[in-house]
């Protein structure tokens, strides 16, 4: 082989590499902006899209910069559920984002799809309500009269009307699901890996819808609230994180089977009872996530915080895969004697507290 051959054979399986993960839009959340892109240009030059992203990218591009940002939710909520465990959702500089972590079977894997295809639903669908999207707005199939919606609590108390802006989630539902879901559909054999994301992607999309509320404002002379207007409303993200983290510890391994023509996912334990559409699923037990291997993407817990009295994974024990930890006086400067002055500021000093911390070895 020619060196130009060689080189060419290690270009394609780079990008063949590249493509198999179907969670690499996340690397947008790397853009600090998108620039200029354009229908005509730029939409291949977005690392980490595989062929059936960029179409969409080019059919809309406005709404690229929703799913970047939904890229950078879903790794900034990852990072904060995961700060206590050995493996904290950190990214590498190149993808794929989280090395072959999200790339295995593990439970790791299944939060970082669902919670990515919740922020993605999440991000456009707060794009759409704030007008900055021309294909959608709020949802306006919530308005008019007096709501019969015998909705918790809207049915009760003074009159109310649907008035303003509704999030209009199932749009950011269906884009989550054209956009993030594309390599697992385009998959010929239902493999057991693209089941496992698909539903881990539906999962992520449901907690979002099951935690749409209702929002209400009043309206009266002096706050009489003799009429409300109400509007669906979706939660914080934090809400949504919260609720895939308890998904991620009560998560259901499970094992492809055929079922007549098709292939599903059944637990692999059969005294389990099977899994709903919103728990997340696993094929595969996760690494130990102790030692430092650059090549999967795992960091290691050396040098980590750890916490001595805790009994859990943020313990010194556990965290530290019991190899021990240093400890150090270190000093914390605090706002401390804080006093309120009439009208209206606090004032406060700054102090210095010892404190030990613990790392681990
Ligand atoms: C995760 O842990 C590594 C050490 O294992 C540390 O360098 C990194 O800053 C941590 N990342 C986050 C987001 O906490
Ligand atoms: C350490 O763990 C204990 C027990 O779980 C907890 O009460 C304490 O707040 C933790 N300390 C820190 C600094 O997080």
């Amino acid at each position: 082989m020619t060196p130009d051959c060689v080189l060419k054979s290690l270009l394609m399986i780079i990008l063949a590499l590249f493509s198999a993960n179907a969670s690499n839009w996340l690397y947008l959340a790397k853009l600090s902006s998108l620039g200029s892109i354009t229908e005509e240009e730029g939409c291949e030059r977005l690392k980490g899209l595989i062929q059936r992203q960029v179409q969409v990218c080019r059919a809309s591009v406005e709404v690229m910069d929703s799913v970047r940002r939904g890229a950078q939710l879903a790794i900034q909520e990852c990072q904060h559920q995961f700060r206590h465990r050995r493996w904290n959702c950190s990214t590498l500089d190149t993808p794929p984002l989280f090395g072959r972590v999200a790339s295995q079977g593990t439970r790791e894997a299944a939060f970082v799809y669902a919670v990515s295809a919740a922020s993605l639903a999440y991000s456009v669908t707060r794009a759409c309500s704030s007008g900055e999207l021309e294909r959608c707005g709020c949802d306006r199939s919530v308005q008019g009269g007096a709501g019969t919606e015998g909705e918790d609590g809207v049915h009760q108390g003074p009159r109310f009307q649907w008035a303003g802006c509704s999030d209009n989630v199932a749009y950011g539902v269906a884009f989550s699901a054209s956009f993030a879901d594309v390599r697992e559909r385009s998959r010929r054999s239902a493999a057991g890996r693209a089941l496992m994301n698909l539903h881990n992607n539906e999962a992520g999309r449901n907690a979002v819808l099951s935690l749409m509320r209702v929002e209400c404002k009043c309206h009266g002379v002096s706050g009489s609230c003799e009429v409300r207007t109400c509007w669906r409303a979706m939660p914080p993200f934090r809400a949504v994180g919260v609720l895939l983290k308890e998904k991620f510890d009560g998560a259901t391994e499970v094992e492809p089977r055929r079922i007549g023509s098709a292939r599903a996912l059944v637990p692999r334990n059969p005294q389990f009872k099977p899994h709903t559409p919103e728990d997340l699923v696993y094929l595969e037990p996760s690494l130990d996530f102790c030692e430092r291997d650059a090549g999967s993407g795992v960091l290691g817990t050396e040098g980590r915080a750890c916490n001595l009295t805790s009994k859990a994974v943020d313990g010194c024990q556990l965290l530290c895969c019991g190899r021990g930890f240093h400890s150090r006086q270190a000093q914390l400067l605090e706002r401390c004697g804080c006093k309120f002055h009439w009208c209206c500021y606090v004032r406060c000093r700054q102090c210095l507290r010892r404190v030990e911390v613990h790392t681990c070895r």
